[in-house]
């Protein structure tokens, strides 16, 4: 069932607490990939643009319910304000007696940007009261942080029952729409290139995934604890040993349902990860990988990789296939960036790594859709409800029954 959004609210006039995700890389102050805030301003300027007092509230990092001035949103507030074209007032705490004035002082049309929730013990324990204290800031609530929807966090599921109504913003609503075309009705041959460095954190994408799609083409480190799982030489590369017997499960499970599950053909192996290191690339079965460990794939598997998506209809993509901040190492992904941009197909990429590829290949207008979400696609396309999504009403339903509702 798909869920209300903001374009169903009434907005004239309202203060609207619009959850977002602003998580973006920043040092020193300085944003180097302010793709997230980008993602949030459709839902910004419809809010502003239909009156109402925007009030935004974002985490970054991890700081663990204490202020952290190094991850204060403060250079984020300057940084929206630049791409609204107007300014944002920043208020220097999230909730309490300043918030709450910032807030009653701005009037329809104006930005007010909070401090880090997660300066608050009180976000990350989904704490009623600061969901309360969060709440009352506003008159609805509108949650556009798909990067966040799998944390039950106050400001992502315990603020919607403190206010009367509460909806999906555009960018919750389209990477709900692109994701779930994924696992409802792709269009086929369905290929997901699955890379990165551990096979435990994709688990349950690829069991999930295995389901749904008619080829898997694996790469990264992940490919290794398969190989070993399959008796072939690995050299030092990374493995789970834990998941061998897991990697051989999901081999058989691939092999009844018919599906098309692609390992590396070749590789290029390494003595070290550093930029001065030396490398060659071999076969996946050939033994002189002795002590070297992989870093790459090889040619002979981005040729065939390149084919299976050439004649894909849809595309997901999650994970890089090699150690691609190292340049010796980066052909594989950037290839495959190439490769999945340049396909026919509906392309959804997803996850840090494989954005950065994309982004490192020139070819981010050549894709479909850009997720948002790492580790909440990853949930997403591994079968699991989303508390923030969850706790967001549906379509064509009646207001959620919260706190304030009148007594029947
Ligand atoms: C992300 O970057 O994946 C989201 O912003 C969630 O961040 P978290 O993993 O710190 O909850």
């Amino acid at each position: 069932m798909p869920k209300k959004t903001i374009q169903q609210l009434d907005l004239s006039g309202r203060r609207i607490f619009i959850r977002v995700d602003f998580n973006v890389p920043i040092h020193d102050g300085v944003i180097s990939d302010d793709t997230r805030i980008r993602a949030a301003l459709p839902t910004l300027n419809h809010a502003q643009e239909r009156g109402a007092t925007v009030v935004i509230g974002s985490h970054l990092g991890r700081p663990k319910g204490t202020t952290n001035p190094k991850l204060s949103l403060q250079p984020i507030a300057n940084r929206l304000g630049k791409l609204l074209k107007r300014p944002v007032v920043f208020s220097p705490e999230s909730v309490g007696a300043h918030a709450s004035r910032v807030v009653a002082e701005a009037k329809p049309g104006d930005v007010v940007l909070l401090e880090n929730l997660r300066f608050h013990p009180g976000e990350e324990a989904n704490d009623k009261e600061y969901a309360a204290a969060l709440a009352n800031l506003a008159d609805c609530y509108v949650n556009d942080a798909f990067g966040a929807a799998h944390r039950a966090h106050a400001s992502t599921v315990g603020i919607v029952q403190h206010l009367r109504e509460a909806a999906a913003g555009l960018l919750m609503a389209d990477e709900l729409a692109h994701l779930g075309t994924l696992l409802d009705t792709p269009p086929r041959p369905f290929v997901a290139v699955l890379g990165g460095a551990k096979v435990s954190g994709k688990l349950e994408v690829i069991e999930n995934l295995i389901g749904k799609v008619d080829t898997l083409l694996v790469g990264g480190a992940m490919a290794y604890t398969f190989f070993k799982a399959k008796g072939l030489p690995v050299g030092r590369s990374l493995i789970e040993n834990a998941y061998l017997d897991t990697v051989r499960a999901i081999e058989k499970d691939a092999i009844n349902r018919a599906i098309d599950l692609e390992l590396p053909l070749d590789h290029r192996i390494t003595d070290k990860l550093t930029t001065d290191a030396s490398y060659r690339t071999i076969d996946v079965h050939d033994p002189s990988i002795g002590q070297w460990l992989g870093a790459d794939i090889g040619p002979s598997t981005v040729t065939r990789y390149t084919a299976i998506l050439r004649r894909a209809k849809t595309i997901f993509w999650n994970g890089p296939m090699g150690v691609f901040e190292i340049d010796s190492f980066a052909s594989g992904t950037v290839s495959i960036a190439k490769a999945v941009a340049t396909s026919l197909a509906t392309s959804v990429v997803g996850g840090g790594d494989s954005v950065a590829a994309i982004g490192r290949a020139g070819v981010r207008n050549q894709i479909s859709h850009i997720s948002t979400g790492g580790g909440a696609s990853l949930e997403f396309l591994g079968g699991r409800k989303l508390p923030g999504i969850d706790a967001l009403p549906d379509t064509n339903t009646t207001p959620v029954k919260t706190s304030l509702s009148a007594p029947e």
